[in-house]
């Protein structure tokens, strides 16, 4: 196996995040060598763990830690906080302690909920991300977000608690299927808008680069903005570009729409309120990457539609609503007003 790349995020926990390819069965190793033997209690999905998780316990085990593992459904109405009671009261069943920890292994919904379980129980024990999405590779593994989702939100009920490793062998990913592959894409391109114009035009054209530098240089972005804005008072909201108004059409549609195809449109809602607004206009050139990725161009709801979700956002702070704008590729910057002026910049896009 050749060296990993090596990403250290510093925040209130200092960890590394180590990418490589095909170094899954080498994990127990690598744990081994950071940290003591213990108990890991393994969280999964029933799409992930048959592929994956017998070489990460075979892996562990060899390296002499003992495994413990709770698998739940895959997707996203999985993501709740029964299924974070069970995963818990399976810990208590196996009698983890404070000096075991938790392993992720799966896409973001995994990552979130095994991060949460990890920061409540007992107040607190250390985690490990295995990512095996592009999105979780490149965004939910890092940062030390966790949450599950309540009925009247997503990702409404969380806390940050920063894993102790990243461990991505990018292998993982060519199991996935196409639509969550691509997916995670819309976040790549998210990254290379908001802050690395030679990262947009590297991922421009699908398949033609390097997948793991492409991984690496998001992480990199990632570790960047959450070593300076760790509890998401600022800057950490750039990562939203596309977001707000992607959540809305994700939610509109019931859930049909899936997040990155909805983050995609999101992203093109951006570009042209940002015109409306008076920067320059990128919409073509965002609108162009987006399509050549496959996803769809034009948002099926109205400006009404799509303010009324944006405004039921428990995350709004006041009735002021900060949308992220592109400034140029490469440069986003956010930009807080009243709630009626996002409506009335949506109007005139046209929508
Ligand atoms: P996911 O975890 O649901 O994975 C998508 C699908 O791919 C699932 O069916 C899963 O079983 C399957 N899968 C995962 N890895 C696979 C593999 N290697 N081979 C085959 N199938 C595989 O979804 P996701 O897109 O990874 O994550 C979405 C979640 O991430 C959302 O809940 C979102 O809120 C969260 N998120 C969190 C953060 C954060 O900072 N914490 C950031 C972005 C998104
Ligand atoms: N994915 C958004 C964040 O980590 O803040």
């Amino acid at each position: 196996m050749a060296t990993p790349t090596v990403i250290t995020v510093k925040a209130s926990g200092t960890y590394d995040i180590l990418l490589e390819k095909g170094s899954l069965s080498n994990i127990g190793q690598t744990v081994a060598e950071r940290f003591k033997t213990c108990t890991i209690a393994i969280l999964s999905d029933d799409k992930v763990f048959p592929l994956y998780g017998k070489t990460v316990t075979e892996s562990l085990e060899k390296a002499g830690f003992r495994t413990v593992c709770h698998v739940i459904p895959n997707g996203e109405q999985s993501k709740t906080l029964d299924n974070v009671t069970d995963f818990i009261n399976c810990m208590t069943q196996a009698q983890v302690t404070r000096t075991d920890m938790v392993l992720a292994l799966g896409g973001g919904v995994i990552g979130d909920m095994a991060g949460f379980a990890a920061a409540i129980y007992l107040r607190g024990i250390p985690f490990i991300q295995v990512p095996t999405t592009l999105l979780a590779a490149v965004d939910s593994s890092v940062g030390g977000k966790t949450a599950v989702d309540i009925s009247a939100g997503k990702n409404l009920v969380g806390a940050f608690h920063q894993p102790s490793l990243v461990y991505l062998d990018i292998d993982t990913l060519s199991t996935l299927d196409a639509q969550v592959m691509r997916d995670g894409f819309a976040e790549v391109i998210k990254y290379g808008i908001i802050l690395d114009r030679k990262l947009f035009d590297t991922v421009a054209v699908p398949g033609s680069f390097d997948l793991k530098s492409v991984i690496a240089r998001c992480i990199e972005i990632k570790r960047d903005v959450v070593e300076q804005d760790e509890f998401d008072h600022g800057m950490r909201g750039l990562l939203n570009f596309g977001h707000t108004f992607g959540h809305a059409i994700e939610k509109l549609s019931g859930f049909t729409i899936t997040h990155g195809s909805a983050v995609a449109r999101g992203m093109i809602i951006a570009a042209k309120v940002a015109r409306i607004y008076g920067f320059t206009d990128y919409t073509e050139i965002i609108t162009k990457v987006v399509k050549d990725y496959g996803f769809e161009t034009d948002c099926p709801y109205s400006a009404d539609a799509l303010y009324s979700v944006i405004l039921s956002d428990k995350k709004r702070s006041g009735s002021d609503i900060t949308l992220v704008l592109p400034k140029e590729i490469g440069r986003c910057t956010l930009e807080k007003m009243p709630a009626a002026q996002v409506l009335d910049l949506m109007k005139k896009t046209g929508l």
